[in-house]
């Protein structure tokens, strides 16, 4: 549904009473601001009135104590006033915060508790912007719209109310001008939501274009594409520009016309009020038109940008929306076992195990094998086999379809989560690194894990070396993804992250892109560290590393093609010996 339409909806009192329970732990706030709101109406019309008096009473009687008493009123009802709008601002803000803090803690943890499956199927951008924009959203409801229309509508209602009571007559020629000015800023709001559905788009366009550009300045520079995204740019930013300028144009007629119909007004009141005291109807009313200077801008000037707020409120519900779908999907691993396990030994099983990532395409089929207790596994076979979908499985990133996995004889779903976790450490093919200093990006923030601990595991599987070259060691900040290192680098931290959590079992999935030979003899070095005296899988691309396998399996498909040692298989002439031909005989000459 587009936003326009979602806006365009009737409102949603379900939606706003769930939005409103959010308001429940800060109760005392939420009154204190309700009950200033009418106090802030009962100020604004007090000096107006007060101005009337001074002007029918103080002025023709010349009394100058009675002036000077009323005058001091009217301070102490200004500084009433300017209190009570200030602590309006702060508290309604302070709700609003209050609020969105606890419900952005509240989608955060429903996030982190999402399997794996959700998020193949949502897209990183729209999550990031519910957490983030939707929030300061879903916080204007409470500090721009609710309260404001609240507090709004009380001013109007206690001026109307002023101004009926004190003189109904003159009451009735602003009343006679209102429609005017409804109907303008009706026309005004239509223009403008449809300038701003244009500026919105031109906004999106500029924000992707740039983001795309910058993430792909690379293939920007070597293929010398720098004049045609040049013009491009132009052309877009143009159009932003133009969509902007019309909002701007709409703007500069609407205010005009809205100040001139309220000095039309103004200039009505003069005119009746003057006719009034001089036809000696009510003698001595001359406050009354000053009053109505006062009321008729508490009057108009709330009309001019309630339905701003209004739209501010039904923005704000469209957001909270979009966040409670959030909060109602159920996408989470069940995590029903009961088994903690202190010491894993870390013996495998497959036993006929049959999943897909989507329904009805199966990725693997009936697959079924062993992992003896310290032995080393590699997998091999081509891309797409099916290799890394099988660690995948093995810590329930992705639940099975039918079949049994068993760790030490004992299913893994009759682990709890954090249990099962705690005793497999993965090395991945693409290597995430936080926006951190090694060292945290090692320990990942675990209290127990100190930087002589670090230190020592990068000295037992020979990577202190190239860290401590780094500017600032253990310290040296990677910045996003890492990108300050290279693959290889990447994959080094990444095999010391998983020797310092000291697992039972050690799962490498190796990296398919080449680096250069140094790193390459790092990385076998550690390897043959930290696969020593633990069960260990490695999905292997590299043939020094199949090699030293205990058992390698190959697969195709899906499907486990053969299964034995390197010279077993390379005697049997099968697929194993086809793909090793083809892969790596080169390699070994070289
Ligand atoms: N998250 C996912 N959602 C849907 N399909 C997926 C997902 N990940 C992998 N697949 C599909 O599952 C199949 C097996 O993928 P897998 O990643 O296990 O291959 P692989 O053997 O590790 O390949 P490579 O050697 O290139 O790493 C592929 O056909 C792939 O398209
Ligand atoms: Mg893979």
């Amino acid at each position: 549904m587009s936003k326009e339409k979602e806006i365009g909806k009737a409102f949603d009192f379900k939606l706003f009473k769930r939005v409103f329970a959010y308001t429940k732990p800060y109760r005392g706030i939420f009154w204190l601001v309700a009950f200033v709101a009418i106090f802030l109406a009962a100020f604004a019309i007090f000096t107006p009135i007060l101005v009337r008096e001074i002007i029918n009473t103080a002025l023709p009687t010349s009394n100058i104590e009675l002036l000077t008493l009323l005058v001091w009123i009217m301070v102490g009802a200004l500084l009433g006033q300017v209190i009570c709008q200030l602590t309006f601002n702060y508290y309604a803000n302070l709700l609003g915060e209050s609020v969105i803090k606890d419900l952005r803690v509240r989608l955060f943890n429903k996030m982190l508790g999402f399997k794996m499956t959700y998020f193949d199927k949502s897209s990183i951008g729209v999550l990031v912007t519910r957490a983030v924009a939707d929030m300061q959203r879903i916080g204007e409801i409470f500090s721009q719209g609710f309260f404001v229309i609240v507090a709004d509508i009380l001013k109007m209602v206690a001026g109307a109310l002023a101004m009926v009571l004190f003189n109904w007559k003159l009451a009735l020629i602003v009343f006679a001008i209102m429609p005017v000015i409804i109907v303008a800023t009706r026309l005004f709001q239509q223009a403008m939501k449809v300038a701003f559905i244009e500026v919105r788009a031109q906004v999106s366009n500029l924000n992707s274009f740039v983001q795309e550009r910058l993430a792909g300045m690379k293939i920007v520079h070597l293929f010398n594409r720098e004049e045609i995204e040049k013009e491009k740019f132009r052309v877009i930013n143009e159009k932003h520009q133009n969509a902007w300028l019309k909002t701007v144009w709409y703007n500069s007629i609407f205010f005009p016309i809205a100040e001139m119909s309220y000095s039309i007004g103004i200039g009505l009141v003069v005119y009746f009020g003057v006719i009034q005291n001089i036809d000696n109807e009510m003698i001595g009313d001359t406050g009354s038109i000053f009053m109505f200077f006062f009321l008729m801008d508490l009057l108009f000037r709330p009309l001019r940008q309630i339905a701003d707020k209004f739209n501010t409120l039904q923005m704000g519900m469209v957001a909270a929306n979009r966040v409670f779908t959030i909060l109602d999907t159920d996408s989470h691993i069940l995590d029903n076992g009961t088994v903690v396990k202190e010491d894993v030994k870390g013996a495998i099983e497959f036993k006929n195990v049959r999943f897909g990532y989507v329904q009805d395409e199966e990725v693997l089929h009936n697959l079924s094998f062993q992992v003896a207790v310290g032995e080393t596994v590699a997998i091999v076979g081509a891309t797409g086999a099916g290799k890394s979908t099988i660690i995948n499985l093995l810590n329930r990133f992705y639940e099975i379809n039918s079949g049994q996995i068993l760790i030490d004889g004992i299913d893994i779903t009759d682990y709890t989560l954090r249990s099962l976790r705690s005793h497999i450490a993965i090395v991945l093919q693409d290597v995430f690194l936080f926006a951190d200093t090694i060292a945290n990006n090692i320990s990942l923030k675990d209290k127990k894990v100190s930087l002589a601990t670090i230190e020592a595991a990068a000295k037992e599987i020979g990577v202190h070396e190239f860290i401590s070259r780094l500017p600032g060691g253990f310290e040296y900040n990677v910045k996003e993804r890492g990108t300050m290192l290279s693959s290889g680098q990447r994959q080094l931290i990444a095999f010391l992250r998983a020797y310092v959590s000291n697992p039972s079992i050690l799962i490498l999935d190796e990296a398919t892109s080449s680096i250069d030979t140094y790193s390459e003899q790092l990385i076998q070095q550690a390897t043959a560290k930290i696969t020593e005296n633990r069960t260990s899988i490695i999905i292997a691309h590299r043939l020094a590393t199949i090699k030293k396998a205990d058992k390698i399996i190959v697969m195709d498909a899906g499907e486990i093609v053969e299964m034995g040692n390197h010279k077993e298989l390379l005697a049997k002439g099968g697929y194993y010996r086809d793909l090793y031909e083809a892969q790596f005989m080169a390699e070994e000459v070289a």
